[in-house]
């Protein structure tokens, strides 16, 4: 297992709309491992294959300690209810913005056994999967702000950045610490 440098906004890679896996291969099951364990390290609850460079349709969600859920070419195929609120993103480091998301999902994914499986999620759960699907379609969480909102993010993008062009983060030195 390997722990991946993240995509920060600028880069190209985090616009593109991730390809269907299919069939669940060594690759796929060394990404979902390699994104769980570069997730723990930046301490997110959330990471999409967009975000370590790669565009499979391939995430990972741990919104509880030990509650790992992949998604592998992940549908919502219900949702109900809306709800705003704050929301962060590991490639957009330190800004946070509320986010209308439904309340609830259920999500069609593919598990290491190659059948298709449903999972009902509330709450922070259903959020990050809604999170991660858009990693997946090119989406970042400042698109579904006003634009009034995401101009004043983008400023303060900017200002965080202070002159650094690098669009790769390097991993935390707290690592072993997630
Ligand atoms: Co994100």
């Amino acid at each position: 297992m390997s722990i991946l440098p993240v995509h920060l906004l600028g880069s190209a890679v985090l616009r593109e709309r991730a390809k269907e896996v299919g069939a669940v291969d060594a690759a796929v099951r060394h990404l979902v491992d390699d994104l769980r364990e570069t997730m723990h390290a930046y301490r997110g609850v959330g990471l999409a294959a967009n975000q370590v460079g790669l565009t499979r349709r391939v995430a990972v969600v741990e919104t509880e300690p030990g509650d790992l859920l992949a998604l592998i070419d992940p549908k919502i195929v219900e949702s109900t209810g809306q709800i705003d609120d704050e929301e962060g993103c590991l490639s957009i480091p330190d800004l946070y913005g509320d986010v209308r998301r439904a309340a609830r999902v259920v999500v069609e994914t593919t598990a290491f056994d190659g059948q298709r499986v449903r999972v009902e999620a509330l709450d922070l759960k259903s959020r990050a999967i809604q999170h991660e699907i858009d990693h997946l379609d090119g989406i970042l969480f400042l698109d579904r702000l006003s634009l009034l909102k995401r101009q004043l993010m983008l400023r303060k993008w900017r200002k965080s950045r202070k002159g650094e062009t690098s669009v790769i983060r390097e991993v935390p030195e707290t690592a072993d610490e997630a």
